[in-house]
């Protein structure tokens, strides 16, 4: 499964990529408001750092003005995947700029429905937001489980992208799914390497090496 960062943060994306972490990153308009920078100048340096794809969402909700802002976003970078939500607008706009040989990422997924016509629209990426859907006491990893169903049975290419992810526990689930990416908060994935046994086991181990005078020099 690959990992994708959601962040704008250039820092927190530097610091994953550096430990090979980051095999992507998203943004959206949020992310970007909340970096306070431009979004043509700060996707561009996150472009510079990571190699994979790179999501940058437009803001238009008609689908000749997202025309126009994807085809200016995809122009910052080789990598970059425009993220149009999931309207009537942005799956014209997906279409569109999937035939023209830009990647692009379906966001804003709430269900398996919105998902077959994102793969029909030739989608790069869908992305199913699980948080959201939880926070509302439904079943975000069900969702998941029910587009890579319905996405193997007919072969479709379109990449499940799972995001809203809130937990490490999101992450080990959407692998076992079998989602093609997870893209989470730089904390979320640092949290995936967390377990009070390891630390304690850690200490246990420390105590007893410095009893015994153990160096390695
Ligand atoms: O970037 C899309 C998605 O990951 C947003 O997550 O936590 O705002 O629902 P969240």
């Amino acid at each position: 499964m690959k990992f994708f960062v959601d962040t704008a943060e250039i820092d927190q994306i530097k610091e994953l990529n550096d430990l090979g972490m980051v095999d992507g990153v998203t943004t959206n308009p949020s992310l970007i408001a909340k970096s306070g920078r431009d979004i043509l100048e700060v996707t561009k340096e996150i472009c510079s750092i990571v190699s994979g794809p790179v999501s940058a969402e437009v803001v238009a909700l008609e689908a000749d003005d997202m025309l126009a802002e994807g085809r200016k976003l995809a122009k910052i970078a080789d990598n970059i995947a425009v993220k149009v939500p999931l309207t009537w607008a942005g799956l014209k706009t997906c279409k569109t700029l999937t035939d023209d040989g830009i990647m692009v990422n379906v966001t804003l997924c709430f269900s398996a429905n919105q998902a077959l016509l994102a793969a029909k629209a030739g989608a790069t990426f869908i992305s199913p937001f699980i948080g959201r859907l939880d926070d509302l006491n439904m079943d975000g990893l069900e969702l998941i489980e029910d587009i890579r169903t319905i996405y193997d049975n007919y072969g479709f290419e379109t990449n499940i992208l799972a995001a809203s992810i809130r937990s490490a526990n999101h992450m080990s689930e959407c692998a076992k799914i079998g989602a093609d990416v997870c893209t989470a908060p730089p904390n979320v994935i640092k949290a995936m390497a967390n377990h009070v046994l390891t630390d304690k086991g850690l200490a246990a181990f420390m105590a007893d090496a410095e009893k015994a005078g153990i160096k390695i020099v």
